[in-house]
């Protein structure tokens, strides 16, 4: 992947009410507060100001410059490294992954991760969402009351090349109505495409074709389906805050603006409130008050960052850093979850991958002017073609002395996508990535100091259980039976990694040298029942003995989803947004 940035001439969107200066803000009092402008901070700001009496202002650290991650096929040019729109965070090291810190990707930007995600949209499983129902004591966070939420968030439209879809995903699971588009590939590679499609034939009972896996029902193999929308990235700023909806006299938007804390808590009938809203514009602190209700969607690192800087937390972690503890939530920044992943690849005897795009640079520019022009070929979406959702056999030791991780037996464990390239030339290649999608480890967001602009310590635990290695190796041997189908004979050259023969100390640290994040980190304060002796937020969203608090975003999530976390996080947005409503119309 190219990681130089590519500051682009094209699509930029010319935003109304978007301010970048504090003292240009018509008001420092709304009605709603929201702190971060993510996924789900933009789809709350939209939905909230549907109702013409509430005034809303969001809170956003980083810039609005969506134009340089619309490129679907450039998705990892904000991702290499430290750049401006970048929170540049490390890991703490990963005791799973032989003690390696490495970078944690998390975007300072509008539209936060959506604006440079790899744009996958997967729901999870059914079974995901009813433990979330029974989890909380709350049947609206089910699959059944949840799935409205999604087709309010998604607007299905035709791939960029306007293909023949039929039988690449099925019509009764997607909503045209919604406001964040999503499509099937808008370019294809039909040699590869017809490797992973001929596997489902040949090794149908392992690897079935799932003609949709955003159904409920997920195993199998299907089509990519990503948040695109005319060849064109579809993050939550280019969408829930479209032209025609930041143009309502009653949402506003403060871009640079970094929220520290909640200050001015006061205790009344037994619950804590804040006077206001403390953050840093260029250099200066400045306060912006409330009238009904804060809602933090700082995304799952900025949220229990921003509740412990409040008093919000761990008494005795608090504490011990001179924070002063106004309400002890032990839960806040615990139970961390993200989705490890794996990457194997394999030269192949065929020309058609990537890697002539992204290594000759004749033919890159031709794709870019190509995209450019139209909005066609291949820069209109990511490389993968096909995602395979699978399980570990039902006669494997892995869960011999503990519960299965995943939420019920139509839930995966292990996540494949498919994609070509790798580099370098002459020679051709293909990748997988593996995911383990139902994990058992569990990591945290934790205080460096009591400084709020100090970046706070990062711990996803990835691989940190042995489960989940044990997971990781049934994963590899997975991917390695998928490529045993006879399609994959005279294709496939080596492996760029040889795995077949290995025991199970040198898989191992194979794992452990070479794994890393998916970005899929939730549950830094998450939803439990309203009695729960732990938990950090009550199924209304709104945080446990205050009022007026509540947060809206990914940390929320009770458990991790088997899944790509971005269309879970939407629809949790989208109840969210009718949960506050509920509360105030
Ligand atoms: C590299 C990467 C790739 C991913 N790929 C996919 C994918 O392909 N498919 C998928 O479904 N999901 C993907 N995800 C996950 C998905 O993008 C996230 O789960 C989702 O964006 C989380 O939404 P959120 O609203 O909780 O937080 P975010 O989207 O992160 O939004 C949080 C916002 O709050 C702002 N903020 C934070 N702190 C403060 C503060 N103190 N003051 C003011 N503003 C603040 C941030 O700048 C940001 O804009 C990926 C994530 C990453 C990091
Ligand atoms: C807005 O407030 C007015 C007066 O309080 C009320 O009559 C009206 O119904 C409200 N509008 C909405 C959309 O709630
Ligand atoms: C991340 O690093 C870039 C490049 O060094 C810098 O411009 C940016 O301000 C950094 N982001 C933060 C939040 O410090
Ligand atoms: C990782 O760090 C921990 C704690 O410092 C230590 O106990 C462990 O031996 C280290 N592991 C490796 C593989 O170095
Ligand atoms: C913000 O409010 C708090 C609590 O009332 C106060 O202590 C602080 O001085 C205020 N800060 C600014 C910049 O006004
Ligand atoms: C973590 O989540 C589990 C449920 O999945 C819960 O039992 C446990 O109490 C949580 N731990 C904390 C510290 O919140
Ligand atoms: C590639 O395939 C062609 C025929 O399809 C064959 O002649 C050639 O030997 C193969 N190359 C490799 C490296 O396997
Ligand atoms: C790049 O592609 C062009 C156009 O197909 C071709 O002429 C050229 O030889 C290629 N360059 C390399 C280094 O492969
Ligand atoms: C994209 O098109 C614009 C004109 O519409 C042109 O100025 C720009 O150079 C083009 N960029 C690329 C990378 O082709
Ligand atoms: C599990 O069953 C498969 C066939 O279904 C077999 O190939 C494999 O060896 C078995 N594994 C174990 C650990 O028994
Ligand atoms: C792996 O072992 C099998 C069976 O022992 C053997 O046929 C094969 O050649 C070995 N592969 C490699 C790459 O060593
Ligand atoms: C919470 O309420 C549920 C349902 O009434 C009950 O089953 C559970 O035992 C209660 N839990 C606690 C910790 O009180």
């Amino acid at each position: 992947m190219l990681i130089s940035l590519l500051l682009l001439s094209v699509g930029g969107s010319s935003f109304a009410k978007l301010y970048e200066n504090v003292a240009d803000l018509p008001s420092l009092e709304y009605d709603f507060l929201i702190v971060g402008g993510g996924a789900a901070g933009n789809v709350v700001a939209n939905r909230l100001t549907e109702d013409p009496n509430f005034s809303v202002l969001v809170l956003e650290a980083g810039t609005a410059h969506e134009e340089i991650s619309i490129v679907p096929f450039l998705v990892g040019n904000l991702l290499g490294a430290p750049n401006q729109f970048e929170w540049n965070y490390s890991t703490t090291p990963q005791v799973g992954l032989n003690n390696r810190t490495m970078t944690y990707p998390r975007a300072r930007i509008l539209g936060g991760c959506t604006a440079h995600n790899g744009m996958l949209y997967t729901r999870g499983s059914a079974e995901d969402y009813d433990r979330w129902a029974a989890i909380t004591g709350d049947s609206g966070w089910s699959w059944n009351n949840l799935l409205p939420y999604f087709f309010k968030n998604e607007k299905w439209v035709p791939p960029a090349n306007n293909h023949d879809t039929r039988g690449q995903f099925n019509p009764a699971f997607h909503s045209t109505h919604g406001i964040n588009s999503v499509s099937l590939s808008g370019s294809q590679w039909p040699v590869f495409e017809n490797q992973v499609i001929q596997t489902t034939r040949e090794l149908p009972e392992e690897f079935p074709f799932n003609e949709d896996f955003n159904s409920g029902e997920p195993l199998g193999l299907g089509w990519l389906q990503s948040t695109i929308g005319g060849g064109k990235r579809s993050s939550s700023a280019r969408s829930y805050l479209a032209p025609e909806f930041i143009q309502r006299p009653n949402l506003h938007v403060l871009l640079n603006a970094q929220v520290s804390r909640l200050v001015g808590p006061k205790t009344e009938r037994g619950l804590v409130s804040f006077e206001a809203v403390e953050f840093m514009q260029g250099g200066a602190l400045f306060n912006v008050t409330a009238r009904k209700e804060v809602i933090l969607s700082a995304g799952p690192v900025g949220t229990p960052t921003i509740l412990m800087h409040s008093g919000i937390g761990d008494r005795h972690k608090l504490s011990a850093l001179g924070i002063n503890t106004i309400l002890d939530l032990p839960s806040v920044g615990q139970n961390a979850t993200d989705h490890a992943v794996l990457i194997i690849s394999w030269s192949v005897n065929s020309s058609q991958t990537i890697d002539n795009i992204q290594d000759n640079t004749t033919l890159f520019n031709e794709a870019f002017a190509e995209w450019n022009s139209s909005h066609t070929g291949p820069f209109t979406n990511i490389p993968v073609t096909h995602v395979l959702f699978t399980r570990v056999d039902d006669n494997s030791t892995v869960f011999e002395n503990v519960a299965d991780p995943a939420a019920g037996p139509k839930t995966p464990h292990i996540e494949i996508y498919f994609s070509t390239g790798s580099g370098p030339l002459p020679q051709h290649f293909i990748t997988f990535g593996l995911l383990l999608v139902s994990p058992t480890s569990r990591g945290s967001i934790s205080l460096a100091s009591s400084d709020p602009f100090d970046p706070p310590l990062i711990d996803p635990g990835l691989l940190a259980s042995p489960v989940d290695l044990a997971l990781a190796r049934e994963a590899l041997k997975k991917a390695l039976r998928f490529v045993q189908a006879p399609i994959w004979e005279n294709y496939i050259i080596a492996p760029t990694v040889d795995l077949s023969n290995l025991t199970t100390d040198e898989l191992d640290a194979f794992i452990q040298s070479t794994a890393g994040s998916a970005g899929h980190i939730v549950s830094t304060a998450a939803m439990s029942a309203g009695n729960a002796t732990y938990g950090v937020v009550n199924p209304d969203l709104l945080v446990k003995g205050a009022s007026g608090l509540s947060v809206i975003d990914a940390s929320v999530m009770p458990i991790i989803p088997s899944a790509h976390t971005q269309a879970a996080t939407y629809a949790i947005a989208e109840r969210g947004a009718d949960l506050v409503k509920g509360r105030w119309q």
